[in-house]
């Protein structure tokens, strides 16, 4: 039986408690498949600076690039939003990516029927809601040069190569092929000089699937298209800066913030973190919603590992759980009762040992 390694980087706020609840899903997906898994606790973010006095201390650095995945929870806390850029937080996130190199943000964005009402839009927008938003991660504003900031005057730089653009469009790309074959590539080509290079690079690798259909859409537009045709969407395939924002809306349609899971893949181990932040307000309180960070790992042993049938049982038991009335307090309507992150978690592995009995009989 192999044995995969898990980097278990549980980082800041909720993100320690949501991702107990993901370990504890793998364990039972572990049982139930006879997989084998290590999981290492490794500090990032504000915890790596407490202990290390470093975002991303070189432990944890060395500890991923020999993993086979990393499971992240979540980084930022308040109390470094006047610390110097290298020690905040964040910063440990954007070299954890840099360093391993993963390129390509994926955040599946889908509707589960029984949510329908907990999301704030009419639900006769929200069906046939299924779409993949195809982030660009290592480059853009987030890492441009140069970069400073002095008392009156700030600058960060956009820039991007075609061979950054082009790596990324290829994922998209390959995704749509295997989902409803449309591409939609998000820009501000009509202001913008690296969003023109990005149009013309998109546009060049299309030719190269001629089984899926491109279609060119300006950032503002989109924002617009997702909240109200957000159903004629598939693969959205975006920069750095827009993708964040524009992954951030799409939340809305699935209910919640806390719902939706990401994956983020490169060359080697990829890093698997739900969308959401650290939520400082939340934390410790037992009221985080573990879905996202649970269909995290449902991710990671789908995209990292091969693994889709232990994949598909997780989203299964997600499923389940959802359609037998389990609601974490922000999914709970007015009234509906609620119950908490680590009982949510309880849930969710009954039912994927459950689904094994299930198998058996
Ligand atoms: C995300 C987060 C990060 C980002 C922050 C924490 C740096 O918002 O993963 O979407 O902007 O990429
Ligand atoms: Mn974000």
């Amino acid at each position: 039986m192999k044995t995969f390694t898990i980097a278990v980087l549980p980082g800041d706020g909720i993100g320690p408690e949501v991702i107990a609840q993901a370990v504890r899903v793998l364990e039972a997906v572990s049982e139930r498949f006879e997989i084998r898994f290590c999981f290492e606790t490794w500090p990032v973010g504000a915890a790596g600076v407490a202990v290390a006095n470093d975002p991303l201390p070189t432990v944890t650095r060395d500890a991923v690039i020999q993993s086979d995945a990393v499971l992240l929870g979540a980084v930022g806390d308040p109390a470094f939003d006047n610390a110097p850029p290298a020690l905040r937080p964040e910063a440990g996130l954007l070299a954890l990516r840099k360093l391993l190199g993963v390129f390509a943000n994926l955040r599946p964005v889908a509707v589960h029927p029984a949510l329908v009402n907990s999301s704030p839009l009419k639900g006769d927008r929200l069906h046939g809601v299924d779409l993949l938003v195809v982030r660009e991660l290592t480059g853009g504003l987030y890492y441009g040069e140069p970069r400073s900031r002095k008392a009156t005057r700030a600058v960060n730089t956009l820039v991007y190569t075609a061979p950054e653009i082009e790596r990324v469009a290829h994922v998209a790309f390959e995704a749509a092929r295997h989902r409803r074959g449309l591409v939609t590539s998000v820009d501000k080509a009509n202001v913008l000089e690296v969003s023109q290079l990005w149009r013309d690079v998109v546009t060049r690798v299309a030719g190269e699937y001629p089984d899926v259909r491109l279609e060119h859409c300006y950032v503002d537009t989109a924002a617009m298209r997702l909240v109200s045709e957000p159903a004629s969407l598939d693969v959205v395939l975006t920069e750095n800066m827009f993708g964040d924002i524009l992954s951030d809306e799409a939340a809305v349609l699935a209910g919640s913030l806390g719902m939706l899971p990401s994956a983020s893949l490169g060359p080697g181990p990829g890093v698997f973190e739900p969308v959401h932040g650290s939520a400082p307000a939340l934390a410790g309180r037992d009221v985080a919603n573990p879905i996202g960070a649970i269909a995290t790992a449902a991710l990671l042993l789908r995209q990292g590992l091969q693994l889709p049938e232990a994949a598909g049982a997780v989203d299964e038991a997600i499923a389940a759980a959802l359609d037998a009335g389990a609601r974490t307090q922000d999914l709970a309507r007015p009234g509906e009762p609620s119950i908490g992150t680590a009982e949510m978690g309880t849930r969710i592995v009954g039912l994927v040992l459950a689904e094994a009995l299930e198998g058996l009989s």
